[in-house]
């Protein structure tokens, strides 16, 4: 496996998305920086992340989508397996929250940002970029931010931890290619936070109702009940979860 470590990078996705365009990168390559300075997070945000403290890393997957109907299949892959690594830390209490957050306790440790090139081909190449908060125990106004030093109250060795999300990484994509799509995306509406629950919910205009999420669908849309009985579905820039 090709691992480039950095000391300090503005984001690995960017890095290993520059990479690509200019050279012929194995798949798998993996771009871990010890302090990232300028972290890209969903929805155009920042993912702040205390130096030499945190897991940043992006992994490029080259071979596993045959086509972009496909392309949720991925996130699925990817958040089971940050929560999978997660969990065999020994957490409890920890939920994947549509579309990729990790929460332990109902706060956010872990965050993941896919972003695909699809090449004129039609090959899919895929930068997975995961943030997870691991020895940094002062999020400032970050409320809604923990950290596995928070859980715990201890620190973790952050490459052994990365080594684990690897490890998941690789089984949960040969589960995919093994046809075993329907196991995976099963387990993932098992651990997904709220399902089924009356919850809390807000458009991009600011208004808020109540809904219960029904499930997600292949393309990776939120299927929410609303109070008026009507099924809706959500793409990720629709609609916000309240929490
Ligand atoms: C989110 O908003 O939840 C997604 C956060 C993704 C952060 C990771 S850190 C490593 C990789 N490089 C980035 O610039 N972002 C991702």
């Amino acid at each position: 496996m090709n691992i480039i470590k950095l000391d300090a990078i503005g984001s690995t996705n960017v890095y290993l998305k520059n990479l690509l365009a200019n050279l012929n990168l194995e798949n798998f390559t993996v771009v871990v920086a010890d302090n990232q300075t300028a972290g890209k997070g969903q929805r155009g945000a920042l993912w702040t992340s205390e130096p030499s403290s945190n897991l940043t890393f992006s992994v490029l997957v080259k071979d596993l989508l045959l086509g972009i109907e496909s392309i949720y299949d991925l996130n699925v892959a990817v958040s089971l397996s940050v929560f999978n690594a997660i969990k065999n830390l020994g957490i409890e209490g920890l939920s994947i929250k549509w579309p990729n957050d990790i929460l332990a306790d109902n706060k956010k440790i872990g965050g993941i940002l896919i972003e695909n090139i699809i090449k004129s081909n039609g090959e899919i190449f895929s930068v997975v970029g995961i943030g997870i908060n691991v020895n940094q125990g002062n999020f400032g106004e970050l409320a809604q931010a923990t950290s596995l030093v928070n859980v715990f109250g201890k620190e973790f060795d952050r490459e052994i931890l990365m080594n684990g999300v690897l490890k998941q990484l690789q089984y949960y994509f040969n589960s995919l290619r093994n046809d075993h799509k329907i196991g995976v995306w099963q387990e993932y509406h098992n651990n997904l936070y709220r399902i089924s629950i009356p919850s809390a919910f807000e458009l991009p205009s600011g208004e808020r109702f109540m809904g219960i999420i029904q499930n997600v669908s292949q393309q990776g849309t939120l299927v929410v009940l609303l109070e008026s009985g009507k099924i809706e579905e959500f793409y990720i820039k629709e609609v916000k979860m309240l929490y």
